[in-house]
């Protein structure tokens, strides 16, 4: 149906008073042309209520006619609660990451190798914006949408169609059989704008949740989500970029010739494709043009983005250039310089966390950094700001490196006005007062009283957070309330906390207590591993932790094993091993563990896994620098599940040392000891094929 005709048809059913089932195809069809109108075009030619009235017709109708329900009507994005975990499905297609480039001689240089490769002199590109979020794979077939991949290890990744159906720019259905398409797979990446982040943020906050980081976080968590409700509620948005797999009917010969045509054809077919910042570039001059125009208005975009994406724009030279076995050879991703700005450094608060640390935090004149507001910064410690010769006043360059943690790269001492002041280190503890000390050979100050208010609650939010007991809904801000109430000095207090009391606070209802509740019961048979992370034991970090708990038939068997019982584990030295020891020896401690168990948590290793199984078992496994397709979390599961363990350094009890780029000292070492395999990335997953047994 052509526009003018679902805009005519829009006003007949707005005015209609009856509806029969024989309404339901046109419904759609006109719900559909909105959707797209509203979440790919922004320009809606509704208004909300006109579409909340529709659908709320066709879902009494469908209510009524159930058979008549069809996986593409717009009602069917809110689904049903996804199984537990998500399966695991192969791409058509791998999904390689892109080379980076930095400047102009990085595109210059990858100019010239795909002239000389296609024999060209010159190639035209096009240009468009790298987006930063979570990539995705969507395949279609006979226009609807089938399935959707995360890119999982590249190979292979995670089954989330049920959450991509909540994303509204994603068409559930679209006309790709008119261009004579069966079958398509197509990449893009899901992001959430900048106000939608910030949205989320206030409704987080009002909630007394934790705040999340950033859009690109928020996004890639999103899909992995067990309810699509709760990724419905996030308001996500999608980019469509690539077409990697295409299956004609008959005979039909592929309609698009270049990597623009293909995009002109996804934004035909009802997909939001790159718009702003989107060029042909007739050379790569043109190129390095169209990048810096880029790089000056990034922060104007409503979405982030951490660099360009040059193709070479004619489909025939992709096969030509091929691929290395990590990236194409016709893409290239120009990444865009660390986000800087100036601002004043007001005054400097001391934090102390779980461990008594005492870390500085500059508190900065807010200030916005490539989509966020910058406000406060961490210093490290003591030594940190003598060398960067902060002082309290002064103006500073902050900078976000890798678009994630702030950082200041140094102060403007020549705008110095004498108004500014030395930052003096406390001698004493900024919550409890007892005397602040520090080792001979650490940089850090620390609070040695363990029952310091600051320490108790940061110990409480760590043995609750998301790598440790994961309890859901128990965000910093409620963990700190409820101890100020005087609910939770300790951590055994979670599992005894008065609900009754908790629903009368303010920004609580009988529905997130009872959500609460919940979390707390499951977190009690989480695997004993996240338990022993969550006592926050100094240097047991989750990989120790994981050792540990597998030579473990319960939590307490650690207060009866000596230093060296526990050197002779896996990756344990002495700093690790003495300080477990320490911990356990400690009776509170002990005490503290008894209880937890009179309270229900579980300190039984009930999910041990046998040893010997899996092909890699008895094998011993490090990752350093960055792999050009794996997730580092992937490849350390794909060792796991084939029963071999992750170390956390170079030690000549190491088996494999796997290395990507800018790999540093500890390939060196590695190198040194002479005994370690080291291997590649690709080199890696031919050893994880071969020793399969699962
Ligand atoms: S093209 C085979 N285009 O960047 C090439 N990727 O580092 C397929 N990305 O994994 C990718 N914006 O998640 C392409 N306009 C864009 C992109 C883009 C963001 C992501 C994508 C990819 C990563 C590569």
């Amino acid at each position: 149906m052509d526009e003018q005709k679902l805009i005519v048809e829009t006003q007949n059913l707005l005015s209609k008073l009856l509806f029969t089932e024989l309404d339901i195809p046109l419904l759609r069809s006109v719900l559909q042309f909105h959707e797209n109108l509203y979440y790919v075009k922004n320009q809606p030619s509704i208004t909300d209520q006109q579409y909340d009235q529709l659908f709320q017709q066709l879902k009494n109708l469908e209510a009524q006619y159930p058979q008549l329900i069809t996986p593409d009507s717009p009602t069917q994005r809110v689904g049903g609660e996804l199984a537990d975990g998500f399966a695991t499905i192969a791409h058509f297609v791998p999904m390689l990451s892109l080379d980076n480039s930095y400047n102009e001689a990085d595109l210059i240089d990858f100019d010239r190798k795909a002239k000389e490769l296609s024999k060209q002199e010159q190639l035209a590109y096009s240009v468009e914006p790298k987006f930063d979020g979570a990539s995705i794979s969507l395949v279609y077939e006979n226009d609807k949408l089938i399935r959707a991949v995360t890119r999982g290890n590249g190979v292979e990744g995670e089954d989330v169609t049920n959450n991509i159906k909540q994303i509204r720019s994603i068409p559930l259905q679209a006309p790709f059989s008119k261009y004579g398409i069966q079958l398509i797979e197509i990449r893009g990446e899901v992001i959430m704008t900048k106000q939608m982040f910030e949205r989320f943020n206030e409704m987080l906050e009002s909630r007394g949740q934790a705040k999340v980081a950033n859009p690109r976080n928020t996004a890639s968590g999103s899909l992995r989500m067990k309810n699509p409700k709760e990724v419905a509620e996030r308001n996500l948005d999608a980019f469509l970029y690539h077409i990697s797999y295409v299956q004609m009917k008959d005979a039909d010969s592929i309609g698009f010739l270049s990597h623009s045509e293909s995009l002109e054809l996804l934004s035909a077919c009802g997909f939001k494709t790159p718009q702003q910042g989107v060029t042909v570039a007739k050379n790569i001059q043109e190129v390095i043009h169209a990048c810096s125009e880029m790089e000056k208005v990034r922060d104007n975009l409503d979405y982030e983005i951490d660099g360009m994406v040059i193709k070479v724009n004619e489909l025939k030279w992709h096969e030509i250039l091929g691929m290395t076995s990590h990236h194409p050879r016709w893409a290239i991703a120009y990444k865009f310089k660390a986000r800087q700005a100036t601002t004043t450094l007001i005054d400097v608060e001391f934090q102390v966390g779980r461990t008594g640390a005492v870390t500085p935090v500059a508190k900065l004149s807010p200030v916005a950094l490539g989509g966020v507001t910058v406000s406060s910064i961490s210093l490290h410690n003591e030594d940190y700001i003598k060398e960067k010769d902060l002082r309290k006043g002064d103006q500073v360059i902050i900078e976000r490196a890798g678009d994630v943690i702030p950082q200041i790269v140094q102060s403007l001492t020549n705008k110095r006005t004498g108004a500014e002041s030395i930052i003096v280190f406390p001698t004493n503890c900024p919550t409890c007062s007892s005397k602040l000390e520090k080792e001979a050979t650490e940089a850090v100050w620390r609070c040695t009283n363990i029952d310091c208010p600051s320490q108790v609650v940061e110990r409480i939010i760590h043995f609750a957070s998301k790598d440790a007991l994961d309890i859901k809904s128990f965000g910093d801000a409620n963990i700190r309330k409820f101890y100020e109430a005087g609910w939770l000095q300790h951590i055994p207090d979670i599992y005894q906390l008065p609900f009754d009391a908790i629903a009368q606070l303010e920004g609580f209802g009988k529905k997130s207590v009872e959500k609460l509740k919940d979390a707390i019961e499951q977190s009690k048979k989480q695997p004993l591993y996240r338990k022993l992370y969550g006592l926050g034991i100094r240097y047991v970090g989750e990989t120790t932790a994981k050792t540990i708990a597998q030579s473990c038939n319960h939590l307490l068997d650690l207060k009866d094993r000596s230093i060296e019982d526990l050197q002779n584990l896996e990756d344990v030295g002495v700093k690790v091993a003495l300080s477990i020891f320490n911990f356990f020896q400690n009776e509170k401690n002990v005490d503290m563990l008894q209880q937890l168990e009179i309270l229900g948590v579980e300190l039984n290793n009930y999910q041990k896994e046998m040893p010997n199984s899996g092909g890699l078992s008895g094998k011993s496994f490090l990752f350093t620098g960055t792999l050009p397709t794996l997730k580092r979390s992937a490849a350390e599961q794909m060792v796991e599940e084939q029963g071999g363990i992750i170390l956390s350094g170079v030690s000549s009890k190491l088996n494999y040392l796997i290395v990507g780029e800018d790999a540093g000292s500890k390939l060196e070492k590695a190198k040194k000891i002479g005994s370690i395999t080291i291997l590649d990335e690709a080199e890696f997953l031919e050893l994880v094929k071969n020793s399969a047994t699962v």
